[in-house]
């Protein structure tokens, strides 16, 4: 079976891949939770015929507008609409008569995350009873990223970034994978976050909320990374009231400042802890290349390096295993060189996705997002037609031909 093939071949790995199936029910768990409060998770039906479109509605800036009033109105205008199977950006200024809408929302975006009946592919057309939405209002944060006071040698050891960030809007989106890696992602990150939350028994069920990207350099691990935070901070705003994520500079920690290292780990955990211990926020910590405390193990070990490159990466592990106890983090990580990760890393990982270079569609994906907001926004003017999607294309060269 394709669908896990991505997770490599582990004890948690297999049971993550029986979880995914019950993580419907959790959802709707979830969705049970569900109150007239502005922070209520969208309704969800899990009907086996229905396609499930998220509807990302991105507030402006400026916008005071009650969530549930936006939610209710971007519902009605969906219901006006006529949509198609695929992903998309609503163009709601020129769909809609709503002045509210127009006066508060900056941008509504559309993924299908579903489809469950074979006949449905991209560019089909959906009848309104065939999909149900779960609408996301949110709001971006407006400060940028802080780095952390680390600079008596210029070394940010971290940065930290609010989410939902406005570096970060659009990268879900933007990014494309064949098959359905992000969903598969968003499926794990979610069931250990739901799980996590409650209080389900590690010892039975284990899993440590530790995500491991590795692939060839350039494949989108880190912008994967971000982006799931992104993405999550905005699902789960009903639960925790704040996003957080913390990019943590491993190159920085463990180069060439190794007698530094020792005090970098231990003032970042302590932000970590501070951030943690804040029941209502929820805690991403990104340790970008993780092979770079493998290289430092290994130089430590070699006797090129000093002993406290070692210790320093012990105590970078140690401190990761502490954060267990906490149910509102999750470590998010990436590598180049899925050879050189520290083996103590790795089995700390629950799931481990290897991100390789796009197929031939992923590829035309990509290159016709790129024309698509070139043409958009008018550098791209003339005789240029707006491409089709992978599948049509397709259709059109075997006619051809
Ligand atoms: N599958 C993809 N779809 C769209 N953009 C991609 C994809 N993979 C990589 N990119 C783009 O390539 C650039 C490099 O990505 P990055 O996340 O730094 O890769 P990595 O961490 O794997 O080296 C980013 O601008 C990213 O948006
Ligand atoms: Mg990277």
């Amino acid at each position: 079976m394709r669908a896990f093939s991505l997770i490599a071949h582990d004890r948690i790995d297999s049971k993550l891949g029986a979880w995914s199936s019950t993580m419907s029910s959790c959802s709707s768990t979830l969705q049970s939770a569900k109150s007239s409060s502005n922070l209520c998770p969208p309704a969800v039906d899990d009907g086996d015929d229905k396609v499930l479109m998220t509807v990302d509605v991105c507030l402006k800036e400026t916008s005071s507008a009650p969530y549930p009033e936006v939610k209710a109105r971007v519902a009605e205008l969906l219901a006006s609409q006529q949509l198609r199977f695929g992903n998309a950006q609503l163009n709601f200024l020129s769909a809609s008569h709503d002045g509210y809408l127009d006066q508060h929302v900056k941008s509504i975006n559309l993924v299908c995350e579903r489809a469950n009946h074979p006949a449905i592919q991209e560019g089909t057309k959906l009848l309104f009873w065939q999909v149900e939405f779960a609408i996301y209002v949110f709001q971006l944060c407006a400060e940028g990223p802080a780095d952390s006071e680390d600079s008596e040698d210029g070394i940010s050891a971290y940065r930290e970034f609010e989410l939902p960030a406005r570096e970060f809007h659009g990268l879900w989106e933007s990014l494309i994978y064949d098959e359905a890696v992000k969903q598969r992602l968003v499926t794990y990150a979610a069931t250990a976050l739901y799980f996590s939350d409650r209080q389900v028994d590690q010892q039975l069920i284990a899993f440590n909320r530790t995500v491991l990207l590795h692939g060839p350099a350039g494949t989108g691990k880190t912008s994967l990374c971000k982006a799931l935070a992104q993405h999550l901070s905005v699902r789960f705003q009903y639960r925790y009231r704040h996003a957080q994520l913390i990019e943590v500079n491993a190159h920085s920690l463990f180069s060439k400042y190794f007698s530094e290292s020792g005090k970098l780990v231990g003032r970042l955990f302590a932000r970590i802890q501070e951030q943690v211990e804040e029941k209502d926020t929820l805690v991403f910590v990104l340790i970008d290349e993780v092979e770079s405390l493998t290289s430092a193990r290994q130089s430590a070990v070699a006797g090129n390096e000093p002993a406290d490159a070692i210790r320093a990466v012990n105590a970078l592990l140690t401190q990761l295993d502490a954060l267990k106890a906490h149910t509102n983090v999750m470590v998010l990580t990436t590598s180049n060189i899925t050879e050189a990760i520290d083996l103590a890393f790795l089995d700390r990982a629950d799931i481990k996705a290897f991100i390789g270079p796009p197929s031939w569609q992923a590829r035309y994906e990509i290159l016709r997002s790129c024309i698509t907001e070139l043409q958009a926004k008018s550098v791209l003017e003339g005789h240029f037609k707006a491409l089709p999607p992978f599948a049509e294309a397709m259709a059109t060269c075997v006619l051809q031909v």
